[in-house]
């Protein structure tokens, strides 16, 4: 299997987004340009990773699960994606870019612990991860377990020893502050919990999308107009400068999702609609997405229009992105992928394919990456173009 952003041998075929993404002033960098950023980037990263994730005192096994996931052909995009937004108010000096570079970094190990753990027996037990054994497979669960620990422990103490003559400790700090914040239990591990609170409903959510299909009842347009309506507030959140975790803590929307939840079952296995459904999303994954956009603009010390701007986009990619991964689920190919297909239908999660069908999920993956793209307007230069063309790729990768 080809690993995403493997170095391609001359003449070999590298797989491209397929469509085009609508523009509106500046323009977005071309499928082939994206993808080809994309792999000098995570190459960089995968340099620094590296270099960071040495021996020290860490016990030898433990840093071979540690290790073993985190090398393993991950697409580097959150990491990515902040490098790119430190980019986009100025050109950074080698010094303060090189910081970046390992803040960067201390966002990829915190991802990919939350992988580790999702494909925990207790979690979406899944036996296959980065095209190889999940981390507890090749290990055992214990290992699995600590290695993610591990890995989010020790990002803190990447990120914090960022600061230096040319990062300012200030900046550091919020830029710490906000990771702790979007990868916790009000970002990703609350979106975390309240996935697995949803899994294993009665699926009325197929019911409702056969119905909808057959044309039998007001399903469809009761659905769609949630889903505009969500689309509407992807983008309307971070307009005031608040994350969507902030807006849960301020209008108590987390035990409000969690309630209706539990009332509509009584029991965990319950079945979101779909504003419940695009909520859990937003933390689970959406928090992850915005962050590194967010954390970019301020190590990089952007003017507040841009850091809004930037966090606008990654609000909406956020989005994109795991309705795509919800896509890629039903339709996608295992191998390209590097793990399981069907895994969600399997464990009878809530997503979008299973609320709306393939096509409509399709639809409202299309319009996060617009509202992606629309956010970046005004930004000039080569880093905002690939972060438009970043949007498009998102909605079409195929891994
Ligand atoms: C997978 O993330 C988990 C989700 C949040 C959907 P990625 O698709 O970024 O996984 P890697 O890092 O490329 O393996
Ligand atoms: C996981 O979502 C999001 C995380 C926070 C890790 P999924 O469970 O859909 O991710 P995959 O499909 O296993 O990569
Ligand atoms: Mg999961
Ligand atoms: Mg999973
Ligand atoms: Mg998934």
């Amino acid at each position: 299997m080809r690993r995403p952003f493997a170095p391609v041998a001359a003449g070999e075929n590298v797989t491209l987004p397929r469509r085009g993404m609508r523009v509106n002033t500046q323009p977005a960098a071309d499928a082939e340009d994206v993808v080809k950023a994309l792999r000098a980037e995570a190459g960089r990263v995968e340099e620094r990773l590296d270099a960071c994730l040495r021996a020290g005192n860490c016990p030898a096994g433990l840093l071979a699960a540690m290790r073993y996931s985190l090398f393993a052909g991950g697409k580097r995009i959150r990491p990515v994606l902040c490098v790119l937004s430190a980019r986009v108010p100025a050109p950074p000096g080698p010094d303060l870019a090189d910081a970046v570079l390992t803040f960067a970094c201390a966002l990829e190990c915190i991802h990919t612990y939350s992988l580790i753990h999702d494909d925990l027996p207790a979690m979406d037990d899944d036996d296959f991860r980065r095209g190889r054994p999940s981390c507890h497979r090749q290990f055992d669960e214990a290992s699995a377990i600590l290695a993610g620990d591990a890995l989010l422990t020790d990002a803190f103490a990447l990120a914090a020893g960022c600061a230096g003559p040319a990062l300012p400790a200030g900046r550091v700090l919020r830029a710490v502050a906000a990771t702790a914040k979007a990868a916790g239990s009000a970002g990703m591990v609350g979106g975390q919990f309240l996935d697995m609170l949803y899994t294993g409903g009665t699926e009325p959510g197929l019911e409702q999308t056969a119905a909808a299909r057959a044309g039998k009842n007001d399903a469809a347009p009761r659905l769609e107009k949630a889903a505009t309506m969500q689309v509407e507030q992807s983008d309307a959140v971070p307009r005031t400068g608040q994350t969507a975790v902030a807006r849960a803590g301020k209008n108590d929307a987390v035990p409000r999702l969690e309630k209706a939840a539990s009332l509509r079952t009584g029991q965990s296995g319950t079945a979101p609609n779909l504003e419940e459904l695009a909520a859990m999303q937003a933390m689970k994954t959406g928090a992850m997405l915005r962050l590194p956009c967010e954390v970019g603009a301020m190590l990089a010390g952007a003017c507040p229009e841009t850091a809004g701007a930037l966090a606008r986009y990654g609000a909406a990619l956020g989005a994109a992105f795991q309705i795509t991964d919800d896509i890629l689920d039903v339709a996608g190919d295992a191998a390209l992928l590097g793990k399981p297909v069907g895994s969600d239908s399997a464990a009878r999660k809530c997503t979008y394919p299973s609320l709306l069908g393939l096509q409509k999920s399709r639809e409202i993956a299309e319009q996060h990456a617009e509202r992606a793209v629309t956010a970046l307007d005004g930004l000039e230069g080569e880093s905002a173009a690939l972060l438009r063309g970043l949007a498009a790729y998102v909605v079409n990768r195929v891994f």
